[in-house]
């Protein structure tokens, strides 16, 4: 049995990675400080599982606690997704965004490497594509970012390719993931953002649910088919499996790789709305507002990479995602 350490693993994707890995017969533990998730989670994945993974309540912030951690635990390899994750946030408070994440992965790294764990799946994002490239986008595609948050995903990437380059032991599977929504199916665990939503299918779920008045369509003159935004939506229990078979890829092979976890398929804003109104089974209000800053016309991935060398690919629809995450929601709300 595999003993996989999963930080951040009280979190939206986390916790759907930990439901795989207890499925799949792997020994699960969490590192999480709960500064954006709740220890509850923990009953829900025992709930939809059977089994319930070890928890140790720690910051990776913490040098000592996490080098305490690792000195006592045998660790086959590490899924790290503990990092705070609002773009706008992070504009507000850099250097919370810079200390946190970076940090949390320096401290996180030292003490496996310090005691032999040495494979590392890491939560990248496909923000590293920045704004100058163009759909689909490639792994191999230049990197950068349009704000904090996006710039501490790209760094960690760099700080895992020169650790990577030092020391022919480590092995990292950077995962860039285009838009994750939906939740389990069994609809106990999910999305469930404090205060106003910033991402679209949690502001939608609220508008379905009554507790927002309208979506704010963020332009609707952008050079895509209906003038709004496309992205590349996936399911978030696509994504988690994503991470299993990057733990098996990263088994096999040593040094530094990216691949992205997307569908392939482009979605506007308003074929969102519309896939969300059939999932509630009803018509939801929006107004088209100003575009927002730092948004780009279109986003998809190239999911080639990932079929090729995971042996992954995405396999929910749309309308599957908004039926699971209306179904979270009418049970959270
Ligand atoms: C999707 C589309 C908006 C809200 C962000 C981060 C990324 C990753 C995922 C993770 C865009 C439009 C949105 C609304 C709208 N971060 N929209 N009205 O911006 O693609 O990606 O989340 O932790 O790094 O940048 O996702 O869901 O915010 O927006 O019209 O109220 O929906 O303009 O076209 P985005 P999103």
């Amino acid at each position: 049995m595999r003993h996989i350490v999963v930080t951040g693993g009280a979190g939206f994707i986390g916790s759907h990675c930990c439901v795989e890995l207890l499925e799949a017969g792997d020994q699960v533990t969490i590192l999480d400080n709960f500064c954006n998730s709740k220890p509850e989670t923990l009953d829900r994945i025992a709930e939809i599982i059977g089994k319930r993974p070890d928890l140790v309540e720690l910051d990776l912030c913490d040098e000592q606690a996490t080098e305490q951690f690792f000195a006592t635990h045998t660790v086959d390899a590490v899924i790290h997704f503990a990092g705070l994750k609002a773009v706008g946030e992070s504009c507000q408070i850099p250097l919370t965004y810079y200390h946190n994440n970076l940090t949390g992965t320096l401290n996180l790294l030292r003490s496996m490497g310090a005691h032999g764990c040495k494979r590392l799946v890491f939560s990248s994002s496909a923000t590293v594509y920045g704004m100058n490239n163009t759909a689909p986008f490639t792994e191999d595609m230049p990197t950068s970012a349009t704000n904090p948050y996006g710039w501490t995903k790209q760094m960690i990437e760099q700080i895992l390719m020169d650790t990577a380059a030092s020391d022919p032991e480590w092995s990292f599977v950077a995962l860039r993931y285009f838009n994750p929504i939906g939740a389990h199916p069994s609809g106990l665990i999910g999305e469930d953002p404090n205060g106003i939503p910033n991402n679209l299918v949690p502001y939608i779920a609220k508008v379905a649910c009554g507790q927002l008045a309208h979506l704010n369509v963020f332009g609707n003159d952008y050079d895509t088919p209906d003038g709004t935004g496309v992205r590349d939506y996936i399911h978030v229990v696509d994504l988690a499996k994503g991470h299993l078979c990057a733990l098996d890829y990263a088994e096999t092979a040593a040094g530094f790789c990216a691949v992205n976890l997307g569908t392939g398929n482009g979605a506007s804003v308003l074929e969102v709305l519309h896939a969300y109104e059939e999932a509630c089974g009803k018509t939801l209000p929006y107004v088209i507002a100003p575009r927002r800053a730092g948004d780009i016309a279109t986003s998809y991935a190239d999911p080639s990479k990932a079929k090729t060398l995971l042996r992954w690919e995405a396999k929910s629809d749309l309308l599957t995602m908004c039926k699971d995450s209306w179904n979270f929601t009418l049970k959270h709300q």
